[in-house]
């Protein structure tokens, strides 16, 4: 183990989280989420990094607070390059510059995606590989088969909107906050979700796609409202459990034709949307019915946060990536990275 001691930042979207990793374990991960963001159902790219501009330097103060770590014990700093909202990544971006030049410490940039995949192995070090992971997160949603700790390759993905997209975009629709996943789980809690029944879209393979599905909530909504003003009113949870029900049928039946199709050791969760309970324990049972092993990451390591970022670093800088002071934000994803 060359490196002991990991800064990790994370700017790419809404949050901002600065963790430490130290000799395998996680000391700090602190995030500032973004309210502001609230009231427009949706992140607003401009006010994101505004905000992250005034919350990069408190949290980082604070994680190293949290860690009981001294600036000058810091080895390397990781930081997310891409994908992203580029203003969102450039305050992370020269926050990292900026602390390793001071520093006189490597720099190393990492794919966000990446990422939210090394966050797998924050609490299972040793994982039965290959793992069949389902990456659900608000900007991206794909199959990935994980062969080892670098290794890993897309064997399906939406050919559209994200899962995470799917849940935001309803509850701007039935008039909830955003982050819609939250939300649409809240609600759903006390609902029945064989009320009501969403068209699922039929992609061949191990694609996806989530347009369809809020488009059909759309149309129903309009539909039952020209009868009953009241209707979403008096329906919300029923409407949310079965909105939820058909988006975790759907991620389920493409899990399990790829499971056929991959036969792995282990099947695993990421991303934001993987926060929600009711896919959690789906994929608990997918994994115990077809005896492999389960990987469900804590809370705070579904959702964007920086411990994922020290640990994807960590693997890159142990096969020798470093990255340049000239390394740029890239905003989509690339495969190759
Ligand atoms: O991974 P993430 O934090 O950010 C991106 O990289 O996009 O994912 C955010 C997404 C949002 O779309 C949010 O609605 C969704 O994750 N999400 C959830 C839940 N918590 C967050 N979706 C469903 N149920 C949840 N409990
Ligand atoms: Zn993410």
């Amino acid at each position: 183990m060359r490196y002991s001691t990991i800064l990790g930042i994370e700017s790419s979207c809404d949050d901002t989280s600065v963790a430490i990793w130290y000799k395998g374990k996680i000391l700090a991960n602190v995030t500032a989420g973004q309210d502001v963001h609230r009231q427009y159902g949706g992140v607003v790219p401009e006010l994101a990094s505004r905000a992250h501009q005034s919350n990069i330097i408190p949290t980082l103060e604070k994680a190293l607070k949290t860690a009981n770590i001294a600036e000058n014990e810091i080895d390397a700093i990781a930081v997310t390059q891409g994908p992203g909202l580029v203003g969102s990544l450039l305050v992370g971006l020269n926050t990292a510059k900026g602390l390793s030049i001071a520093l006189n410490k490597p720099l190393i940039g990492v794919n966000h995606l990446q990422a939210h995949i090394a966050a797998l192995f924050i609490e299972n070090p040793e994982p039965a590989f290959p793992i069949l992971v389902m990456l659900v997160s608000g900007g991206h949603t794909q199959l990935i088969l994980v062969r080892n700790y670098t290794e890993t390759e897309v064997i399906g993905t939406t050919l559209d909107d994200a899962a995470g997209e799917a849940f935001d975009k309803a509850a701007k629709l039935l008039g909830l906050p955003y982050p819609g996943g939250t939300h649409i789980e809240k609600w759903a809690q006390s609902g029945n979700p064989q009320a009501f029944s969403f068209p699922q879209a039929t992609v061949q393979g191990l694609n996806m796609s989530f347009s369809g599905i809020k488009t059909a909530l759309l149309y129903f909504l309009q539909k039952e409202s020209k009868n009953n003003p009241d209707f979403l009113t008096e329906n919300l949870s029923d409407i949310c459990a079965s909105y939820q029900q058909s988006i975790i049928n759907y991620l389920t039946s493409k899990t399990k034709k790829a499971i056929k199709d991959f036969k792995p050791s282990s099947i695993a969760i990421a991303g934001g949307v993987s926060a929600n309970r009711k896919l959690r324990k789906t994929f608990q049972e997918i994994a115990q019915s077809n005896g492999l092993n389960c990987i469900v990451p804590s809370f705070e390591y579904c959702t964007d946060n920086a411990a994922m970022i020290c640990m994807a670093g960590y693997y890159l800088l142990e096969n020798n990536h470093v990255s340049g002071l000239d390394m740029l934000p890239y905003p989509k994803n690339n495969s190759n990275r």
